[in-house]
C-alpha cells in the first residue's frame, strides 16, 4: 500500500547538512544551517548551560512528571520578560499569555493554528525572501500565505518602499510575519525609524504583527536592543504575537526550547486565548519537554548566570562580526570583482552573498563548500582558518 509513494525532496536547509555529511573531502565546510561553531569549527555548549545542567542534575527534588500543557510556568514568565522587558506594560497589566513550545518552529506553528481557528483574517504575509520553513509552517497551519517585498537585490539592502506599498495594500486585519531582528536569510533589518513607520502603517490598517524572534542577542550582541521592534509594537497597546527561540542565543538547538506569546487587549481576553492555545497543543504533542526549559529558567532567574550568559552571547555575536570583516578583507585582498560591503553591513548569523545557484553549485563541486542554493552563508560556521578557502571559492565562482 505504500509502494506508490514517491521520494520527497530533502529540506533546502537541513538537506545541505545531509549532503555535507556524505562528502569525504577533508577541506569540506558546512555554511548551510545556522548553527554556531567555535574557531575550531566545533559546536559550542555554553559554559552557563553546563552550569545550569549541573545544578539541575544534582537537585534530587526534580522529577520527570509531565509539564502542564502550556509548559513550565517560570520559563514562560521569564521568556515574556526577556522579550518584552521587565517593566513592560503588557506584563504589568497581565494581558499576555505565554506558552512553552518546541523552539521557534513549534511556536510559529501553534500561533498559526490558533490564528487559523480563531482570528477573522486567514491570510499571512511573509517577507520575500524569508526562512524557507515559514511558508510551509503557515500553510499547514491552515493560513493562506502571501508575500510582501522586502529585499532589493540591486542594493543588497531593504526595499523599504516596496515593503510599505505591499503592507499598505494588504487587506485590513491581515497577519504580517516580521523578523524581530537579524532577518533570515538576508541579514537586512529596517532601521528604528523605518520600524516606527511600519508600526504606524500596520496599526492604522489593523494588520496583526506576528514576530519571529530567533536571534535575540545575536544581531547586536545586546538582548534589549534586538528586542526593540517587538517592544515598540507592545508599547502602543495593540495586539501582537511573538515566537521566541533559544536555539541560537543559548545554543540549545536540539533541546527544542521556545515560547509563543500573544499580547491581548486585557487580562480576561488573555486567559481565554490561553485556554484555546491549550486545545491546539494537547492533540499535537500533549505538553512540551522539561529539560531545555528548565535550563533556560535556571539561567534567566539567577542574576549571576544571566550575566554570564550575556557575556557568552556577546562573544558569539562578536566572533560572527569578526568573520564578516575577515571575509570582506580576504575578498578585497584578492581583488574579487564586485562590491562586497554588504558582508559587513548585514547582521546576524547570515550573509546573503548575492551568489546565484550555479555559483553555489560550483563552489560545492570544486571547493566542497556547502550552503543553501540562494547564496546564503552561515557566518557562524566560518573561522579564521576557513575564511581563505571560502574567499578563494567565491573569487573563482565570480571570475570563471
Ligand atoms: C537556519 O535557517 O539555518 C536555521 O534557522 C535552522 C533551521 O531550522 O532551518
Amino acid at each position: 500500500v505504500f509502494a506508490h509513494i514517491a521520494r520527497g525532496p530533502e529540506d533546502p536547509i537541513l538537506g545541505v547538512t545531509v549532503a555535507y555529511n556524505k562528502d569525504p573531502s577533508p577541506v569540506k565546510l558546512n555554511l548551510g544551517v545556522g548553527a554556531y561553531r567555535t574557531e575550531e569549527g566545533k559546536p559550542l555548549v555554553l559554559n552557563v548551560v553546563r552550569k545550569a545542567e549541573h545544578m539541575l542534575v544534582n537537585d534530587r527534588s526534580r522529577v520527570k512528571e509531565y509539564l502542564p500543557i502550556v509548559g513550565l510556568a517560570d520559563f514562560n514568565k521569564l521568556s515574556a520578560k526577556l522579550i518584552f522587558g521587565a517593566d513592560s506594560p503588557v506584563i504589568r497589566e497581565n494581558r499576555i499569555t505565554t506558552v512553552q513550545c518546541l523552539s521557534g518552529t513549534g511556536s510559529l506553528r501553534v500561533g498559526g493554528e490558533f490564528l487559523a481557528k480563531h482570528y477573522h483574517q486567514r491570510t499571512i504575509y511573509i517577507p520575500l525572501p524569508t526562512w524557507g520553513n515559514h511558508p510551509k509552517v503557515f500553510t499547514l497551519a491552515g493560513l493562506s500565505v502571501k508575500t510582501y517585498r522586502y529585499y532589493d537585490p540591486a542594493t543588497r539592502g531593504l526595499n523599504f518602499q516596496g515593503l510599505m506599498e505591499d503592507l499598505g495594500s494588504a487587506p485590513s486585519g491581515a497577519i504580517i510575519l516580521l523578523h524581530a531582528c537579524a532577518h533570515n536569510p538576508t541579514g537586512v533589518d529596517p532601521t528604528p525609524q523605518q520600524w516606527e513607520q511600519i508600526r504606524r502603517l500596520m496599526r492604522s490598517k489593523a494588520l496583526m504583527p506576528f514576530f519571529d524572534s530567533a536571534y535575540q542577542g545575536f544581531a547586536s550582541g545586546s538582548l534589549d536592543e534586538d528586542a526593540q521592534p517587538v517592544r515598540m509594537f507592545a508599547a502602543d497597546g495593540g495586539e501582537l504575537l511573538v515566537a521566541q527561540s533559544y536555539a541560537k542565543n543559548m545554543g540549545l538547538y536540539g533541546e527544542r526550547v521556545g515560547a509563543l506569546s500573544i499580547v491581548c487587549k486585557d487580562a480576561d481576553v488573555a486567559g481565554r486565548v490561553e485556554s484555546q492555545l491549550k486545545l491546539v497543543i494537547r492533540p499535537m504533542y500533549s505538553n512540551p519537554p522539561i529539560h531545555g526549559a528548565s535550563i533556560v529558567a535556571a539561567i534567566l532567574k539567577d542574576g549571576n548566570l544571566y550575566n554570564e550568559w550575556t557575556i557568552e552571547l556577546k562573544a558569539m555575536a562578536d566572533r560572527i562580526i569578526s568573520m564578516r570583516k575577515q571575509l570582506f578583507d580576504a575578498l578585497h585582498a584578492r581583488g574579487t570583482p564586485g562590491d562586497w560591503s554588504h558582508i559587513i553591513k548585514q547582521i546576524g548569523m547570515f550573509t546573503f552573498t548575492g551568489l546565484n545557484s550555479e555559483q553555489v553549485a560550483f563552489m560545492t563541486r570544486e571547493y566542497h563548500i556547502y550552503m543553501t542554493s540562494d547564496g546564503r552563508i552561515s557566518m557562524a560556521g566560518l573561522s579564521s582558518k576557513t575564511v581563505p578557502h571560502l574567499a578563494d571559492a567565491i573569487h573563482a565562482a565570480v571570475t570563471r
